[in-house]
C-alpha cells in the first residue's frame, strides 16, 4: 500500500490530501481562501502567497487526521510545481520539500493540469483509455487527448481568456461576486438563455476557443441595455454562449479523435447547465461522460496526489532542488488532421 500526500497551493486553494495507491482518497481538504480575494473581485497573488503560509501546516495536520494515518504512514509526496502563480506554488514547493527530506520520503511535481486529469480516474477508476479531456477552470480552457496515465496531447486550447475566467469577469461587470461561476450559474437558473444572442466565439471552427470578445460583448450589452433587463436573463444568456462553445467543441474533438470517453475537469465543469448537456450529448452519440464530483473539480490535492501516484508507483522522484514553473503549456499534437 502506497499513501501519498498531496500538496496544492497554485492559485487560490490550500489543499492537502492522502491518496492510497493513486486511486483511494483517504482525505481530501480544501481551505479556500474565496473570503479573502471577495473584496478585490479576483485573485491577488500576494494576499494568495501569504495566506498559503499560514495555511498549509494546520491543513496537511487535518489531511492526515481525517485520513487515520501518522506521518510516519506516509510513503511519498506529490506537489503542484508549475504551472500557476509563482509566490503561491513556492509555498507548496517548499512545504513538500521539508517534509519530504524529514520524512525520507520520495517527492515529484505535478503539472496542475494532470491533476484535473487525474480526477477523471479518480472518480472512475476504470475509466477506458484513450479519453478526451474538457478541461475548463479560471485559468485554462483546453481540450487534451489523455493516451494513458503519462501520454497527454493539446488539441487545443484559448486563444485568450479561459471560460472560467470569461464567467469571473462578465460576473464582476455584472455586479455579482468573485468566483462568477458559481454566482452566474445559480442566477441563470432563474433566466431565459434565449433573451439575448451573444456570440458563440470560433463555435464551427477548429478546437481552439477565444472567449475574451463574449466579455466584450457583454459590457458593450450592459452599457447599452441601463439596467432594463434581468441579471438572470443576462446570466442565463451567457452562461448558455459559453456551454454552447465548450459542448460543440467537447464533442467536435470527440469525433476528430475517435474517442469513446470524455471526461471533464476543472472548476467550471461543476456548472450543472454544462453537465447536463454534455450528458444529453454524450448519450445521443453512445459517448461516455466521467464528470467528477464538484471538490474534485474545483483545486484540490486529491487530483495532485492521483497524478502524483503514477511516477511515485513507478519508483521515480524528483531531487530536493525541484524547480517551480509559473507556465508550463501541455505538448501540442501537431497533425494537419487535428488542425483542420
Ligand atoms: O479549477 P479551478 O478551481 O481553479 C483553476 O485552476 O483555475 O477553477 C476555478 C474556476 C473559476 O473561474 C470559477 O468561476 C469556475 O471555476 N467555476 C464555475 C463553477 N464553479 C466554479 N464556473 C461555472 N459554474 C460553476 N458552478
Ligand atoms: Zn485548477
Amino acid at each position: 500500500m502506497m499513501n501519498i500526500l498531496g500538496i496544492e497551493t497554485s492559485c487560490d486553494e490550500t489543499s492537502a490530501a492522502v491518496v492510497a495507491d493513486g486511486v483511494t482518497i483517504r482525505s481530501n481538504v480544501v481551505a479556500s481562501q474565496i473570503p479573502l480575494h471577495q473584496r478585490w473581485g479576483g485573485v491577488v497573488p500576494e494576499l494568495a502567497s501569504r495566506q498559503h503560509i499560514e495555511r498549509l501546516l494546520p491543513v496537511v495536520i487535518e489531511a492526515l487526521e481525517q485520513s487515520s494515518l501518522d506521518l510516519p504512514e506516509i510513503n511519498g509526496i506529490a506537489v503542484t510545481n508549475r504551472p500557476g502563480l509563482l509566490g503561491a506554488l513556492l509555498v507548496g514547493v517548499c512545504g513538500a520539500k521539508s517534509l519530504a527530506w524529514a520524512m525520507s520520503v520520495p517527492m515529484v511535481g505535478v503539472h496542475h493540469l494532470d491533476g484535473h486529469i487525474a480526477s477523471a480516474w479518480l472518480t472512475e477508476p476504470d475509466v477506458e483509455f484513450p479519453f478526451l479531456c474538457l478541461l475548463v477552470s479560471g485559468g485554462h480552457t483546453e481540450l487534451v487527448l489523455v493516451m494513458d496515465r503519462r501520454k497527454r496531447f493539446s488539441l487545443g486550447r484559448t486563444r485568450d481568456d479561459a471560460a472560467g475566467e470569461c464567467f469571473d469577469k462578465c460576473a464582476r461587470a455584472m455586479g455579482l461576486p468573485y468566483p462568477g461561476g458559481p454566482a452566474i450559474g445559480k442566477s441563470a437558473a432563474f433566466g431565459s438563455p434565449n433573451r439575448i444572442p451573444f456570440p458563440r466565439p470560433l463555435l464551427n471552427e477548429g478546437l481552439e476557443f477565444s472567449f475574451s470578445g463574449l466579455k466584450t460583448a457583454l459590457i458593450r450589452f450592459l452599457s447599452e441595455d441601463g439596467g432594463k433587463t434581468s441579471v438572470e436573463d443576462i446570466a442565463a444568456s451567457l452562461q448558455a454562449a459559453i456551454v454552447e462553445v465548450l459542448v460543440e467543441k467537447a464533442f467536435r474533438a470527440v469525433k476528430t479523435v475517435g474517442v469513446n470517453t470524455l471526461c471533464v475537469a476543472g472548476g467550471v465543469a461543476a456548472n450543472q447547465e454544462l453537465k447536463r448537456q454534455l450528458m444529453a450529448r454524450a448519450n445521443q452519440m453512445g459517448v461516455r461522460c466521467v464528470i467528477p464530483p464538484p471538490i474534485l473539480c474545483t483545486d484540490n490535492a486529491a487530483m495532485i496526489a492521483a497524478a502524483g501516484a503514477v511516477r511515485l508507483l513507478a519508483g521515480e522522484r524528483d531531487s530536493l532542488h525541484l524547480d517551480t514553473i509559473p507556465g508550463e503549456p501541455i505538448p501540442q499534437l501537431e497533425t494537419a488532421e487535428l488542425r483542420r
